[in-house]
């Protein structure tokens, strides 16, 4: 015989996230706690973009600014290149999806909306606070078109790093940039007892216009 259904429990009838919540607080909210419970990279996020013929891709980026001060009606920055593969979908489409998984957490947020570009000093100020290394790894790398042998990458990171090596600093190629999603749509998960799982769903028609929410059945 099967066990009766949870009906009986009272902690599964509330859902555990706000209604009428601001998003980019609860974000925070979470963030937070991930940030506390992840054992590395809780900024980790998996970024969707399609062509312009709607063929979708996905990887993973690091989100390295959020929130309502972003960008005018709030949003969420990643930086890579932009002749990227992902960089040419981006081109052709300026919309984009993050997903967020804390796994220690249980919980999933799912952010989508439309893109700018980060201007050039926001890019740069980023470029240069990364380690040196880093700069020069970036700098090399002709991201996501093909490497014949790995010596070839690596004969580049030498050269560039001799070259700045006594300014300690490597100019930001043109092609290293910024993306910030002003989202349309944001969607908090989280795990509950016997799978009944909590969904609340945010959406805006426009960047800082007002939010109106609803759970989803999960
Ligand atoms: C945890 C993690 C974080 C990453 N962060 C970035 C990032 O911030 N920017 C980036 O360009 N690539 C990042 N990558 C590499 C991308 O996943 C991907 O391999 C690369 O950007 C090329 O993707 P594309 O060919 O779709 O453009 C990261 C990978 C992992 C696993």
């Amino acid at each position: 015989m099967s066990s009766p259904p949870p009906l009986d429990d009272a902690q599964l009838a509330d859902s555990v996230i706000p209604a009428g919540a601001d998003p980019f607080a609860l974000f925070d909210e979470w963030f937070a706690a991930a940030q506390a419970s992840e054992p590395n990279d809780a900024n980790a996020m998996a970024l969707a973009t399609a062509t312009a013929g709607a063929a979708p891709a996905v990887r993973m980026v690091l989100l390295k600014g959020h929130g309502r001060e972003e960008i005018p009606g709030g949003g969420f920055t990643f930086f890579t290149n932009a002749e990227s593969r992902k960089g040419q979908h981006i081109r052709a489409n300026m919309q984009a999806a993050l997903l967020f998984h804390w796994k220690s957490l249980r919980r999933q947020i799912r952010i989508e909306g439309p893109l700018t570009e980060v201007s050039p000093e926001r890019a740069d100020t980023y470029f240069h606070s990364r380690p040196y290394k880093s700069q020069v790894g970036s700098a090399a790398s002709d991201q996501s078109r093909p490497l014949p042998v790995r010596q070839a990458y690596l004969d580049r990171v030498q050269e560039i790093w001799a070259a700045h090596e006594a300014q300690g600093m490597v100019p930001r190629p043109a092609h290293w940039t910024g993306f910030t999603l002003s989202p349309r749509r944001i969607e908090f998960w989280i795990d509950r007892d016997n799978r009944l799982h909590d969904r609340r769903e945010f959406l805006r028609d426009s960047a800082g216009g007002p939010w109106s929410d609803t759970l989803l059945y999960p």
